[in-house]
């Protein structure tokens, strides 16, 4: 590894662009959101497209919104290195999920220039399109594209709940131009993958560690579930007669709780986070509901298995309820496994900076699950309070953020140097 580079962060104007980018928000702070292709999600773009302009950066946008800040290095024939997050929020969301990852990879960027480094080969600041799934109900949808995960076809096929299409959304946000087929990248295009982000989980705070290297990341799974039943009038129509949707869902997401927490893995969480109703008055039985149901593990044996247990109940609950249902898999991932190399890379910067480092791994998906099939891959995590986060009250202090930007500039350095 090349001699250390001391590199200062400016913590000020970092946090002043965390605070001001928390203020472009579909709804009023402290609470953040910002769907994907929302007024909000557009402004906060341009807001990021202009400080890496300012930065010196080239910039350039695919097909679905996906954005390239390139660092040009000594040789741009060299595959860059590549770090970078996403600022998109799910709905009651705070202000550092994935922004920490943009805009402190971009300050590490701006860190390492003002030092006088100049990298060997380029270095790219990727924002990701829709790492959270509000809108179409599957997460990564820019890094799925981007690595093959998602094919083109199948995403030109995505509808909102409003049954409003990807294609549509492109169309609105300027990216149509091209087709979602030149988003995909070929294996090798990087050199590495480094996110940076808040753990979103209390360990690091726990043991007063300041870096998380992450070797694995959990394999996510997410299912939509509509169930069709018969509305009616919530005085006259007697209890047997009932097809009510709501009942059976209640029913389902207690059988997700069920599955989840007998597949003899302490790893395996479920949540049924969507539930909506049709036609939602209190005098009216419900006809119609809307699930949607999350089912993680770090092992995917265990993951599978409470997938199957949920089919099964979702069948038995629906047939003795006499009510209509669509079980849609939106995705099963496999999990990720981080490049020990880079594992390795990280700590020895961490060693170097004599910042205390863990490894572990990440139970929340990140854009790192799907850039793994393109390239070596690991991520560096911060502490965040209480190991709160996909919350207005979600918090990383100030020297919490800079000590992972520290460690990610030493890291771009080490990587770009060669
Ligand atoms: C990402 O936001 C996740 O849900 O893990
Ligand atoms: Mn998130
Ligand atoms: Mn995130």
């Amino acid at each position: 590894m090349p001699e250390l580079l001391q590199v200062q962060i400016d913590l000020t104007a970092l946090q002043r662009e965390i605070d001001a980018l928390a203020e472009i928000s579909e709804q009023p702070a402290p609470v953040v959101t910002r769907v994907l292709f929302s007024e909000a999600d557009l402004r906060a773009r341009k807001f990021v497209k202009r400080l890496c302009g300012d930065a010196g950066l080239a910039l350039r946008a695919d097909a679905v919104g996906n954005l390239f800040a390139r660092w040009p290095g000594k040789n741009s024939g060299l595959p860059p290195v590549a770090t970078g997050s996403h600022i998109d929020a799910i709905p009651n969301a705070g202000r550092y999920d994935g922004v920490v990852g943009v805009l402190g990879g971009l300050e590490a960027i701006r860190a390492l220039k003002r030092a006088g480094f100049e990298p060997a080969r380029p270095v790219d600041l990727i924002v990701f399109t829709a790492e959270e799934p509000t809108r179409f109900g599957i997460g990564c949808l820019g890094s799925r594209l981007l690595s093959g995960a998602l094919a083109p076809d199948k995403a030109s096929g995505l509808r909102d709940r409003e049954g409003v299409a990807l294609e549509e959304w492109r169309a609105r946000a300027g990216c149509a131009e091209t087709a979602l087929e030149s988003v995909r990248l070929e294996p090798g295009c990087y050199s590495a993958f480094v996110e940076l982000h808040i753990e979103q989980g209390p360990l690091l705070e726990r043991e007063g560690i300041p870096i998380g290297i992450v070797e694995k990341i959990a394999a996510p799974a997410a299912l939509r579930l509509e169930l069709t039943g018969e509305g009616g009038h919530a005085g006259a129509v007697l209890m047997p007669e009932r097809r009510d949707a709501l009942l059976a869902g209640a029913e389902i997401a207690l059988a997700v709780e069920r599955a989840v927490t007998s597949t003899g893995s302490a790893d395996t969480v479920g949540t049924t986070g969507v539930f909506r109703i049709e036609p939602g008055a209190v005098n009216s039985v419900p006809c119609r509901a809307l699930l949607e149901i999350d089912v993680r593990d770090t092992q995917q044996p265990a993951r599978d298995a409470a997938l199957r247990q949920i089919e099964q109940a979702v069948a038995e609950i629906c047939r003795r309820r006499r009510v209509e249902w669509n079980l849609q898999t939106l995705n099963a991932d496999p999990p990720a496994l981080c490049d020990a190399e880079l594992v390795n890379a990280v700590a020895t910067v961490c060693e170097r900076l004599q910042i205390p480092a863990r490894r572990m791994i990440s139970r929340a998906y990140h854009d790192s699950l799907f850039m793994a099939l393109l390239c070596p891959m690991t991520m560096i995590f911060i502490p965040c309070r209480d190991g709160v986060s996909h919350r207005p009250d979600e918090y990383s202090s100030p020297e919490q953020i800079r000590e992972g930007v520290r460690v990610l500039a030493g890291t771009l350095a080490a990587l770009a140097a060669r």
